[in-house]
């Protein structure tokens, strides 16, 4: 019989600087100590319609920057192959991801293309990026992907047909500027589902086989941010406590993907949004209560956790407890509303790739398939 991992033996590594506070996007060139010149990688219209990118090019003023806004909300590596082209004409010193998820792994993947990383290859393989990735500057306007403290970057090449993450120490952004204010701009829905990645960052990395002692600690504090803070945040959006909390948890669940990784709704998520260009979150909350309802009973700390919190009476409960919260905050889905049907399932099956060890749930092929019928 295997041991089970000591969560009071662990390494844990959070090489990101943090610059973090209402208004810290005025002070974004403060925060950068790269000389040369900067590529700003965005998405296509939410940076420029709520006037982030202006301010952002403000404060840097005037120092010399190129932008590329033209990354998908699930980005391409074409798109990433066009940003890295501007940022070889201006000799980029350092990459700025501005955005949310989308485009802050954009902008990741963009500093691998210029230290002449193969994308489409390293998406094929486990290989980490290259240690000559140029800097990252990690700018997000939404909280809820972590990606500003994380090491991986999720990418679709169309070329293989493949939704899959970019990781390695070198993607770790070397300085995040969290200014909870840009969060203010959100639509509901994309706070809503933003904040619901940020609960399943924090369950998941506790469910995690790799959870350490210390990640355990920020994922109770994140769960307990995001269940007391973000109907808060969606019922007022001027509030700042609930924004600033939302930011923070944000961030530290990005150091627990890094450090503890994430369970079997993150791989079968993956082939759900590479096929129908649904959101990262919204796959992820149609396949939570099927998986919840497997995971509750091989892990009774942190269902134990939630079942509290939400006033069930215990971890067995706490996926119906879950399943009532998402519907309250407007986030109950199913696979069907992205227009899948049972005869997709094989094929989504076969695309699931990724480390499925991490969940103590069966990962078999059929235990995998199982899951998304449910999730139907
Ligand atoms: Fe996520």
């Amino acid at each position: 019989m295997n041991q089970l991992p000591d969560p009071w033996s662990f390494a844990f590594s959070s090489p990101t600087r943090i610059v973090f506070g209402d208004g810290t996007l005025s002070r974004a060139s403060a925060a950068i100590p790269f000389d040369g010149p900067l590529l700003i990688v965005t998405g296509k219209s939410s940076a420029l319609r709520s006037g982030h990118l202006d301010r952002l090019l403000a404060a840097l003023h005037p120092r010399k920057t190129a932008v590329f806004s033209g990354i998908s909300p699930n980005p391409r590596v074409h798109e990433v192959l066009l940003a890295a082209e501007i940022g070889r004409q201006i000799n980029a010193s350092a990459v700025i991801g501005l955005g949310g998820g989308s485009a802050l792994d954009a902008a990741k993947a963009t500093a691998a293309a210029l230290a002449g990383a193969n994308l489409s290859q390293l998406l094929l393989t486990d290989s980490p990026a290259p240690a000559t990735t140029l800097p990252i500057i990690a700018i997000p306007t939404t909280a809820g992907t972590g990606s500003e403290t994380s090491q991986a970057a999720i990418l679709t090449d169309e070329s293989s047909a493949l939704k899959q993450g970019l990781r390695g120490p070198a993607l770790t952004p070397h300085t995040a500027i969290v200014d909870p204010e840009l969060t203010i701009s959100l639509p509901d829905n994309i706070a809503a589902e933003t904040g619901f990645d940020v609960f399943t960052h924090a369950l998941e990395s506790w469910v995690s086989s790799r959870a350490s002692a210390l990640t355990a600690f920020y994922s109770e504090f994140a769960i307990r941010t995001v269940l007391s803070q973000l109907p808060l945040l969606l019922n007022d959006r001027a509030n700042p406590a609930p924004r600033r909390a939302m930011s923070l948890a944000s961030l530290l669940m990005g150091w627990n993907l890094a450090n503890a990784s994430t369970c079997l709704p993150h791989r079968l998520q993956y082939p759900v949004g590479q096929r129908t260009d649904s959101s990262h979150p919204g796959g992820l909350a149609a396949l939570y209560p099927a998986w919840m309802r497997r995971a509750a009973p091989l892990a009774p700390t942190p269902f134990s956790c939630i079942a509290s919190l939400l006033g069930a009476s215990s971890h067995l409960d706490a996926p119906d407890a879950v399943a009532s919260w998402m519907h309250s905050i407007g986030m109950a889905r199913h696979l069907h509303q992205f227009g899948l049907s049972s005869t997709d399932i094989p094929a989504l099956t076969a695309a699931v790739r990724g480390n499925l060890a991490t969940d103590p749930c069966d990962h078999s092929p059929d235990a995998l398939a199982a899951i998304y019928s449910e999730s139907l």
